[in-house]
Order: structure tokens, then sequence, then C-alpha cells
């Protein structure tokens, strides 16, 4: 078999980490199946040149041809712009990507001393909660403005992303316990853990549906019953995130908040520049750092590239190949623990190419 994988890098570093990804990639060699890089466009620069943010024939070559997919990052505006929206949203929807899985860990990385000792999962809901985008805006009798936005909260979606996460719970507790068997070292010593993130005290009805939604799942089934099951309201859990991170597993958020407590997560590893993702639904998976387009290092070869390396491993290890995915993050790691070659995110001074370098030397 082959493997045939969409490359979007769209806009700013999106470009140039998206490079470092496919060079490891390829750096595989034959320990995974003969892999073409299909280049596809999308983004705020292609909707400048073309009118169109995402192409028909991205969503088409995507859907017909192929395996996996591998996104950059966008610069979306902060205003409104006519016929503009975000091509990252509409390719979730799309290809129906429902799960944003996002690992935040620092665990791995004995000398990175300075950053909280965490190993966690965000697993967002990607299709609905505010980012339906259904937006309006009207004018008062006395010329002052009042904008109302929906929030489509359905117990469908939510029980869907609570399946999800009970499900990479159960499976991180495996790997523990495989390792333990092993005679590794593991470090969390519990048992797996699903946190419900919520504001269900003020939004009882939609927030109060994904609790009661995220609940049932473990409630209608033995499957979970060694995966404890915990809930915190969204803005104790930025709270204790940055206290006593470590008390995580996996948490389970609706599509707002757990865009904004991962990228607080990504805070707690040392950068936004380590941390991986990918958008998975049953049918497809698109890897893609949590990073934005980042304009304010953009062309200067100093993006750090491992966020989006570590979502290459993730996006193998979700396609079954997980030996090679380990390899990645193995390297990686090593070179993060060496902290010779570290872009200055990290505090270093090296290059988007000098770690991808350091990356694939250690391979
Ligand atoms: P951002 O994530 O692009 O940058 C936030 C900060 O983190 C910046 O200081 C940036 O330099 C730094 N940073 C991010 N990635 C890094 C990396 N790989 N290496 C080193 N430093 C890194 O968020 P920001 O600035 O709020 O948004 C910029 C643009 O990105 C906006 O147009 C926004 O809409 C878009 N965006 C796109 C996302 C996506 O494509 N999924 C996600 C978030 C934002
Ligand atoms: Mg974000």
């Amino acid at each position: 078999t082959a493997l045939k994988l969409g490359m979007i890098p769209a806009d700013g570093i999106g470009k140039e980490v998206l490079p470092a990804a496919q060079r490891v990639l390829e750096a595989l060699g034959s320990s995974i199946p003969k892999t073409t890089f299909i280049p596809l466009q999308a983004g705020w620069e292609e909707f400048n040149r073309n009118g169109k943010a995402l192409p028909d024939e991205t969503v088409k070559i995507l859907k017909e041809e192929c395996d996996g997919a591998m996104f950059g990052s966008v610069s979306s505006p902060s205003h409104k712009v006519a016929g503009y929206s975000s091509p990252i949203v509409a390719l979730r929807k799309h290809l129906d990507l429902y799960a944003n899985v996002r690992p935040v860990s620092s665990v791995s990385i004995p000398n990175q001393k300075s950053y909280h000792q965490c190993d966690m999962v965000i697993v967002r809901e990607n299709t609905e909660c505010l980012y339906i985008k259904k937006e309006e805006i009207s004018t008062n009798p006395d010329g002052s403005k009042k904008a109302i936005a929906y929030r489509q909260i359905t117990s469908n979606a939510s029980s869907r992303i609570g399946k999800m996460a009970f499900e990479i719970a159960l499976r991180r507790g495996a790997e523990r316990e495989a390792a333990r068997k092993a005679g590794k070292e593991v470090w969390w010593n519990g048992e797996p853990k699903v946190t419900i993130v919520h504001k269900s005290n003020v939004l009882s009805v939609t927030d109060g549906l994904f609790r009661e939604s995220v609940r049932a799942v473990k409630e209608g089934t033995d499957r979970y019953n060694g995966v404890k099951m915990e809930e915190q309201l969204v803005d104790s859990m930025v709270y204790r995130m940055f206290r006593e991170p470590e008390i995580f597993d996996v948490a389970v958020a609706p599509n707002l908040y757990g865009d904004i407590i991962s990228d607080g997560a990504a805070a707690l590893v040392g950068s936004l520049g380590l941390v991986p993702s990918i958008n998975a639904g049953d049918d497809f998976v698109m890897g893609e750092p949590v990073h934005g387009s980042a304009p304010d290092i953009e062309g200067q070869n100093i993006a750090n590239p491992i966020a989006s390396i570590r979502s290459a491993a993730l996006l193998l290890s979700s396609l079954g190949y997980v030996e090679p995915a380990s390899r990645i993050n193995a390297a990686v790691d090593t070179v993060l623990a060496e902290g010779e070659y570290l872009t200055p995110d990290l505090g270093g001074k090296s290059s988007t190419t000098d770690v991808t370098d350091a990356v694939l030397k250690r391979l």
C-alpha cells in the first residue's frame, strides 16, 4: 500500500513549519509505506489571490484521494471581510473532523525543568458551540448597536466527543499499564481520568446539555468503569491548570473553552510551538499544530517546527503507524532534552531549519 497525504501550509509560519514536518516524514523512508505529498491551497493569501479561502478543489482532493492531511496555520483577519471565512473551521466541518485532540505534555523531557510537569490531553469538540458563527447585529432606536451570537450544543456532538475522550483515557491507561509491566517508569500512577469542562452553573441549558451528554457516555456502559469522571467549571479549570496541571489526564470541552484552555495549557510546557493536535473524525484525520500563523515572527525562519513535527507523528499513529510515530517523538524529545538546538521561543538561537536538521539527525 501507498500513502497519500494532503499538505495545506496555508499562511504565515504554516509555510515554514509544514515543510519541516514533511522532511521528517520523508526521512522515515521504508518504515512507512511509500508516501506521496499533495500540496493543496487554502488560507487568507489564497482568498486574496482567488477569492476563496477554501477552494473546492482542495476539499475534493482531500475527500477523494487522500488518506490523511496536514494543515499549517491560517491568518484570519480580526475584522469582518466580505466573502471570507476561516478555511480551517470549514475543513473541520466538510470532513466531519469532530474532535480536536491536543496532547500537552512535558514529562518525556527530563531536562525541561523550568516548566510544569504535566501530561494531559485536551479533547475539544470541533464542529459546534459558538463556532457555528451565527452572529447578528442590529441597531437600537437610540443608534447604539446590539450583537448576538448563537451557540449550538447538541447531544449527538457532545456524546461523540465524550466517547472520544473516554476512549483516549482508556487507551492511555492501557499504554501506561503496558509500560509499567515492561518495567518502565510511568509518570501518572492513578487510574485514567476524564475531566468534563463546562460552565453549566451559568449556562445550564447549553453547557448543561454538554455535561449531561458526556456523563451519559460513561453511565451508559461498563466499558469505562476503570475511568474516573470529574468535572471542572471552565474558569476554575484555568486556575487549577496553572496551579496543579499534574492532576489532569484527559479533559473534554466544548469548542470555545477547548480552544482557550489548550492555548493556555501550551504555556505550561513552554511554548505554543511545541503543542500538536489532530482533527479527527471517523473516516479522516488531519494533523495541525495548535498555534496560528504568528505574523510577528513569520518569514524569519525562527518558528519552532516541533508542534508541526509532533502533529505529523500524531497523524501517523492515528493512521496505525505507531512505531514510526514514536521514533519521531523520541527524536524530538532528545533534541529538546539536549537543549543545543532550540528556537527563540524556547530561549535558543537556532532557526527552524537547524531544529529540523537536529531532529532528522536523531531520527
Ligand atoms: P499565534 O498562535 O499565531 O501566535 C501567538 C504567539 O505565539 C505569537 O507571539 C507567536 O509568535 C507565538 N508562536 C506561535 N507559534 C509559534 C511557533 N511555532 N514558534 C514560535 N512561536 C510561536 O496566535 P495569534 O498571534 O493570536 O494569531 C495570529 C493569526 O493566526 C491570526 O490571524 C489568527 O486568526 C490565526 N490563528 C490561526 C489558527 C489556525 O490556523 N488553526 C489558530 C490560532 C490563530
Ligand atoms: Mg486556538
